[in-house]
This record gives C-alpha cells, sequence and structure tokens, in this order.
C-alpha cells in the first residue's frame, strides 16, 4: 500500500495522509542549525548538537508516539484544528505533506480555510523559518484565532529529561512585541538564547506551558485555544514555551501570511545584557529583519532549492528505469548529506542523547558524501583524526559540539582505526587534494600529551594498530567488537543492564575478526597505493609534500604494507575459510565462528562482503563459492539477512548479537548496510544481474507499494528490516542514520554504474543489470564535467568494449585522465 506519491520535478515525496504507519520525517538544516520535521509537524531543533543545544523539547518513545513539534492551531468558532493534523488530530478536509531537499510544506484545509506551512532552515542562518499562509476559500467572513506553540528544552536535553528537581525552578522567558526569548541559564553560564518570533503584531502569548494548556491537559486540548485567547503568562521556572495569539479576519478570497521563526543566538560574554538580566538581542533582531516578508522568505526558500540543484548536479543518472534515477539522483544523495550532518546522533529512533558522532560511523559517511562538498569532507576527516589515540586506536564516539572523544564508550572497537583510512582515500580520490595528509591532527584532541603529527601519520598508525594487535590465527583481534558492534566476544555479560559495548577487557583473550581481516587487505591496498601516489609526486618534485615522508621512507612503508597484505590475506584463505564461505571470526577460546560447524549463527554476510571487497578469493574461486553460499544461505524476499541460523539462545560467549529474538537487528536481521557489500562482491566477480538485484530488494524506493509492511518512509534507507525469522518479516526500523546511505550511493554509482574516483582520475567500468540498454551520467569531477553515455547493445552484464572521449578512442581500460577541455562526452559502449 502506498501512503504518496514521488514528484520527481520537484524532489518531493508527497505525503497523502497524516496516517502513515510510523512518522515519516524530513531534515531542515544542512550546515549548524537543524530541525527534525514529521509529516505531522512533529519533531524539534537543535544547534550544531541534539544533546548539548537542544531548542525544543521532543518526547521519545511516546504515546501517541510523535509527540511535541511546531504546533499550529486555528479555532474558527466550530472547530479547532492543526494545519498539521497533531496534535488534536481533528480530521482535515484535505491535508498532503510534501518533503523536499531540506524542506517540508504542509498543505491542508478545513471548513474553507486553506493553509500552506512550509518549514525551512535557511542556508545561512541559525533559525527555522514557518510561513503559514491562510485563505478563505468560502464565499463568507471567517474569524478565527490562531495559535501557535512550541516548548523550550533547556539546552541539554538529558538533563533536560532527568534532572526535573532543579529545571523546575530555571526556566526563565522575556517577551519583546511579538518576539519570546528563551533564555534558561543565561544569567549565569550561558551566551547562547533562543527566540521564537511572529512577523506581525499579535493579541497575547502565553510562555508558561501550564497556562496555555491546563495543567491536566496537554497539547491536543489547550485550555487557551479552547478559550480563544492566550493569557500573557511568564514562565518562572516549570515549563516554558512559546505560544502567540493571533486574531484573524479574512474576506471572501482573502489570504493572509504568518512568518514564525525560531532562531538561535549568540552573544560575546561582554555583550550579554542591556541592562540587569535584560538579554542583548542584537543577533535576533538581525536574523527577524533579515526574513520580515514574505518575499524575504521567498528568496531565502529559493537559495535553499538552488543549493540543492547545485549540490545534485554533480552526480546525475539519465535512465529509462525511473526509480533507479529517482533513488540515485535525489534521495540516496540527499540520506548521504543527512547522514554527514548526524552522523547516529538525532533521529526519530537515535535521542539525540546518545551516540554522537561515531568514528566509524562519520568515516564511512564521508564514502557516499565527498563528491557532494569535499571541502566539508575535508573538515570532518581532520576532526576524526583528532581524537585518534597515539598507538592508532580510536574513540568510538565523540560529541559534534566538542569534537572530543567520548570517555564513556572508550576505544576498543578494533576496526574503528582503518574506517579513517577507508574516508580519506575516499576523499583524496574525489579531489586529488593531498595536502589534507600534510595536516597536522592532535590525538586525542591534545589531551595525550604527544605533539601533533600530520594526518598521514595518523593514518598509518591506524594500519600499525590492528597489525601489531594479531591473534593465534594471525587474523586481527576484534578488542569490543568489530563493525557488528554486537558481537562482543570479550564481554561474557551475565548481569543485567551491562553494557555490551563496555563491559569485560577490550584486549586480553584472542578473539579474532575475519572480517577486519577482510578490512585490512583492503584497506591496506588503498593505503599502499596512496603512499606510491605520494611517492610518484615527490620523485618528480622533491618540494611538494615537504611534511610527509622522504621516498626511501614510503618504499619502506610500502614494503612492509606489501607483505602485511600478503600474509593476511594468506590467514584469511586457511583460517579464514570455512570451505564455501569465509568464518565470521574466532571467539576468546578461539573457536570458530560463522562456520558449518556451529549449532547456529554458521555463516554471516560481513567476512563474505568485506573479504571480497579487499580481492580476496576472486582469482581462485573462493569469492564466487562464497557469494553462491550467500545466495543459498542468507539471501530472502527483503535482502540479504546478516547471519543464519539466527541464534535461538542467548550465548554469553557472542554477547548482545544473541540478546535479540530471532530476526532483528543483528541476528539475522536484514541490516541494509552490508547488503552493498554483498552488491560490490558480486559486481567485483562481473555479475551485474545480482549485484542490481541486491540493490534493488532494500532500496526504500522500490518498496513504496508495500510500505504497510515495510512501514518506514519509502525515501531514507532504514538500519534493519526485520528477516525471515521474524514474526514481522519485512517491517523496516531505524531509519536515516545508517551507513546503507553512503555505501549504497558508493555501490550503485561506482560499482553498478561503474563511474568510479581513482588517485588519477575517473575510470569508467559498469557491471549492470544486463536489461539497462543505455544511460548516461553527467560527472562533475575536479572542476569538470564529464557527460558520459553508455550503451549496452548485446546486454551484457560487464566489460567495455571501446571508449571515446570528446571522439577520441581511448585504448581499453584508460582512465579519463587529466583531460583538457572543461566539458568531455565520453561515448562507452559495452559488450
Ligand atoms: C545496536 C547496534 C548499535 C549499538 C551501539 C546496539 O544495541 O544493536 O546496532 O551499533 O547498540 O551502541
Ligand atoms: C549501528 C552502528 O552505528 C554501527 O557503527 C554498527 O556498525 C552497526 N550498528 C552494526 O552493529
Amino acid at each position: 500500500m502506498k501512503y504518496g506519491y514521488f514528484d520527481d520535478n520537484n524532489k518531493e515525496y508527497v505525503i497523502t495522509t497524516p496516517e502513515t504507519p510510523l512518522p515519516w520525517i524530513n531534515y531542515l538544516g544542512s550546515n549548524e542549525f537543524f530541525g527534525l520535521f514529521s509529516n505531522t509537524c512533529g519533531g524539534y531543533d537543535f544547534y550544531k548538537d541534539a544533546k548539548l543545544l537542544r531548542l525544543t523539547r521532543y518526547r521519545y518513545n511516546n504515546s501517541p508516539y510523535d509527540s511535541n513539534g511546531r504546533y499550529y492551531y486555528i479555532n474558527d468558532g466550530s472547530d479547532i484544528w492543526n494545519v498539521g493534523w497533531q496534535p488534536t488530530q481533528t480530521p482535515l478536509d484535505s491535508y498532503e505533506c510534501h518533503h523536499g531537499m531540506g524542506y517540508s510544506k504542509i498543505i491542508s484545509s478545513k471548513n474553507g480555510i486553506e493553509s500552506t506551512l512550509l518549514a525551512f532552515v535557511p542556508v545561512h542562518d541559525n533559525c527555522e523559518i514557518n510561513q503559514i499562509t491562510l485563505k478563505n476559500a468560502t464565499d463568507s467572513n471567517k474569524e478565527i484565532n490562531f495559535f501557535s506553540y512550541i516548548e523550550f528544552c533547556l539546552w541539554n536535553a538529558e538533563d533536560d529529561s532527568t534532572n526535573f528537581q532543579r529545571n523546575f525552578s530555571t526556566g526563565e522567558v522575556e517577551i519583546e512585541g511579538s518576539t519570546i526569548y528563551h533564555k534558561t541559564e543565561y544569567r549565569e553560564r550561558r551566551n547562547h538564547f533562543s527566540f521564537y518570533h511572529l512577523n506581525t503584531e499579535i493579541d497575547g502569548f502565553d510562555t508558561d506551558r501550564a497556562t496555555f494548556q491546563g495543567f491536566y491537559h496537554g497539547p491536543a486540548n489547550p485550555d487557551a485555544v479552547k478559550a480563544g485567547h492566550c493569557s500573557n503568562s511568564v514562565a518562572h521556572g516549570w515549563s516554558p514555551i512559546g505560544s502567540h495569539h493571533k486574531k484573524i479576519s479574512l474576506a471572501p478570497g482573502e489570504s493572509i501570511s504568518l512568518i514564525f521563526i525560531l532562531g538561535y543566538c549568540e552573544n560575546p560574554v561582554e555583550k550579554k545584557f542591556i541592562a540587569p538580566n535584560v538579554i542583548n538581542k542584537e543577533p535576533a533582531h538581525v536574523i527577524i529583519n533579515k526574513y520580515g516578508t514574505d518575499a524575504d522568505v521567498a528568496a531565502a526558500y529559493n537559495e535553499l532549492k538552488e543549493y540543492w540543484n547545485g549540490l545534485l548536479s554533480v552526480y546525475t543518472l539519465t535512465s529509462d528505469n525511473e526509480k533507479l534515477n529517482r533513488s540515485v539522483n535525489i534521495w540516496n544523495q540527499y540520506q548521504c548529506m543527512v547522514t554527514f550532518n548526524m552522523s547516529r546522533s538525532a533521529s526519530y529512533f537515535e535521542s539525540g542523547m546518545g551516540r554522537g558522532m561515531g568514528f566509524r560511523d562519520s568515516s564511512q559517511d564521508l564514502l557516499g558524501f565527498v563528491h557532494l562538498i569535499p571541502s566539508r569532507a575535508r573538515e570532518r576527516i581532520l576532526d576524526i583524526a583528532n581524537t585518534q589515540f597515539p598507538d592508532g586506536s580510536a574513540y568510538h564516539q565523540y560529541q559534534p559540539l566538542t569534537k572530543t572523544g567520548n570517555l564513556g564508550v572508550g576505544s576498543g572497537f578494533n576496526d574503528d582505526p582503518l574506517w579513517l583510512i577507508a574516508g580519506t582515500c575516499a576523499y583524496i580520490r574525489e579531489t586529488g587534494d593531498y595536502s589534507i595528509l600534510e595536516e597536522m591532527c592532535e590525538f586525542d584532541t591534545g589531551r595525550a600529551g604527544v605533539p601533533a603529527a600530520p594526518l598521514f601519520e595518523h593514518l598509518r598508525r591506524s594500519f600499525k594498530y590492528n597489525m601489531d594487535h594479531k591473534g593465534p590465527h594471525k587474523l586481527p583481534l576484534i578488542g569490543r567488537a568489530d563493525w557488528n558492534d554486537c558481537l562482543n566476544l570479550n564481554c561474557f555479560s551475565e548481569t543485567p543492564g551491562e553494557s555490551f559495548q563496555t563491559t569485560g577487557p577490550s584486549e586480553g583473550p584472542v578473539a579474532e575478526s575475519v572480517f577486519i581481516a577482510g578490512m585490512y587487505v583492503k584497506y591496506g591496498k588503498e593505503f599502499r597505493d596512496l603512499c606510491q601516489h605520494i611517492a610518484d609526486i615527490k620523485s618528480q618534485s622533491a618540494s611538494e609534500l615537504g611534511n610527509l615522508p622522504e621516498v626511501s621512507e614510503l618504499n619502506r612503508i610500502i614494503g612492509v604494507l606489501d607483505s602485511e597484505i600478503e600474509a593476511m590475506t594468506e590467514a584469511v584463505e586457511t583460517a579464514g575459510w570455512d570451505g564455501k564461505w569465509f568464518v565470521r571470526a574466532y571467539d576468546a577460546y578461539s573457536n570458530p565462528i560463522g562456520s558449518h560447524t556451529c549449532e547456529e549463527g554458521q555463516i554471516f554476510i560481513e567476512p563474505q562482503g568485506m573479504c571480497i571487497m579487499g580481492g580476496i578469493g576472486i582469482e581462485n574461486g573462493k569469492a564466487e563459492t562464497a557469494l553462491a553460499s550467500v545466495k543459498e544461505r542468507l539471501d530472502s524476499k527483503y535482502g540479504i539477512m546478516l547471519n543464519q541460523p539466527a541464534y535461538t539462545r542467548y550465548h554469553v560467549e557472542l554477547g548482545e548479537i544473541s540478546s535479540y529474538p530471532p530476526g532483528y537487528k543483528e541476528n539475522a536481521g536484514i541490516f541494509c548496510h552490508n547488503n552493498p557489500w554483498i552488491a560490490c562482491a558480486e559486481a567485483a566477480v562481473g555479475h551485474g544481474d545480482r549485484a542490481y538485484e541486491i540493490y534493488t530488494k532494500t532500496n526504500p524506493v522500490f518498496l513504496e507499494e508495500i510500505g504497510e509492511i515495510h512501514r518506514t518512509e519509502p525515501y531514507a534507507y532504514c538500519q534493519m528490516v526485520a528477516g525471515a525469522d521474524a514474526p514481522t518479516f519485512g517491517e523496516g526500523k531505524n531509519s536515516w542514520l545508517t551507513g546503507t546511505a553512503a555505501w549504497t550511493f558508493a555501490t550503485v554509482s561506482q560499482n553498478i554504474l561503474g563511474i568510479k574516483p581513482t588517485y588519477d582520475g575517473l575510470s569508467v567500468d559498469p557491471c549492470i543489470p544486463s536489461t539497462l540498454g543505455e544511460y548516461s551520467v553527467t560527472r562533475k569531477y575536479r572542476g569538470k564535467t564529464y557527460n558520459i553515455h553508455v550503451s549496452n547493445p548485446n546486454h551484457v552484464e560487464h566489460g567495455v568494449k571501446s571508449i571515446s572521449i570528446n571522439g577520441n578512442t581511448l585504448p581499453e581500460g584508460t582512465l579519463l585522465l587529466n583531460p583538457s577541455a572543461d566539458v568531455m562526452d565520453v561515448e562507452v559502449i559495452l559488450g
């Protein structure tokens, strides 16, 4: 069943009922100020950090599920409703929610009043604009009372939802005309405040929640809205809110527009006050004046649209496959921006208080983002590197505001360091900017007490960490866990409530990971190629990259990498090979996991994908054998499951994975993140049909028609789909913040459609479904535009027969290296 439709021309998804199976959300904001916005106006705003600087309150896991947002009420004398349906849930006469690139629009009507709510965060300011137009579509006069409502969060979201004995006495506001200022804790250590403004005179306001709602009522039936007026309440402690009341008369056909702004401001310490305890409101006035009229809002909205048109023009596919085009050109890239901005911090399933930025997560998010805004990717790489420990290991997470590692979870996830190599190499392949390797990065943001070192040295230490931490089978030690956070082989937890991620020693026993071994080979090779390129650059011009090791030292490093890669490949092909697939790991007793000898969990997806992506087994048939096993044992209607058979009981030696009921999350769920690894692996052995089949199975755009089963947004990947063992097989969970976005975009754009950035330029090597007869990709790359047309007259799955650039035939396999023209027409014929 569908709950809306795609409007590709406008790059929108149009939801046609407020009662979607779950809230279907959008993200407003692309730089530092963000809003989560559901199809019924739910969600919240924050500045930079969803935990530490949250502007508005949201109640997770409430009932109804989606509780709190920016709510707009209309009381026309006979009915009370919300333009976005929640929270009164009064049935509307018409309703549409358009989620677009960084904006959402809710168009609804009731009793002849038509409303349009446009919500977005302008590209350059720290505020959310809500422009509401109301039109009287009847032939008689309408007198209505209009109310706004938001609830302020006292900044630190965790403290806000726990420290009530203090917080109920600290809340403070100021009111100036039609602007409500929230200034809790401003009198002491904060120099920031927020404001909620309406661009016209008001007939009243409330800032005290209990006065607005009535103590025993809630947002669904507030007293003020029923009474038709506010009480001009000033919050002292308790729960400060912002509500404006405006009386509106509309003649037949007449419209009115209201512009609400929720903004965030900072003041220098010496300019905090203009009088005792009175905020200096200057920075708020600047924003308020900037967006005072409909023309101002229209200009900012157009700027946002142009911003997105520009970003999405870097990689554009034209094919006769509508769903493929829409996923590649619009929604997958859009989600890559969201995951880059949010990492795993704030969604409808991540509370914004927990995980902050993940070391491995943010590194992987770069893979799908580097082409969009390389300069921001550069900054992120350096931020991540700055948190690394001197021995090359890494904090598992860091806080976006402070950019320092989270002590609570600490370190010991032994795949983490290698992901820094993955992200950095992807950045350099995209940009050719080797200078990033010379940037000085701290260790543990300076807390380690050792001198900063160039990024290159950080990468070297990343590799060295795994080199120095191997187990009895010469495979990398797993530590607390590898990519699979729930395979906790050193944890042995028997006490309820203990964290599977931090209990037990991170090092000690001998548990090893074949998955990390695959990474070691894959990213070892990428690092080796990088070293080779640096050596080549330096040999040609001695003055370049002066901060990096000399050529002789680079050659020594290359030698070490070569022998390490070879030895690890050997270890994987022996101890890591089970006969028909790659083993997953060895536990603390050195027993294999993911082996036919196991009772449960005989085969896992992760090492099959990663080892083959690292090139292991491609020449000797092991790759094909492993992929056949994946198809036979892990595949399902809705995607490839993580492991089989699912664990049916708790295995203390395995940890969290066996705590999940079969079919959910890491225990035999379809973890969307590693499905593209198998698609890449299939592409590496030339199976275009199968790679594409895998790509479509978990792609939300292709699941739109089964919305009642899939339940999450048809325009965003979710982390997990319940596997075949689950009673709710096919149900999506945890949408938006998942490495799936980056990995699928990288896979479809580079490995399937085959346009791949390399250190030397773009290469074209498609591996596509044989049914795809032709397609074109426009790719902007290192300042040039490539219009690449691929034709597949013989309906093959892979193999470039000829390639020409601006009419000149190139020798087979040649990369598109430093061409002289700015715009190039590339003709590729497969066969
Ligand atoms: C989840 C994992 C997640 C981890 C993070 C676990 O409960 O299942 O997917 O990575 O928590 O702490
Ligand atoms: C979600 C986490 O964010 C990610 O880091 C991890 O790899 C997966 N879960 C699998 O456990």
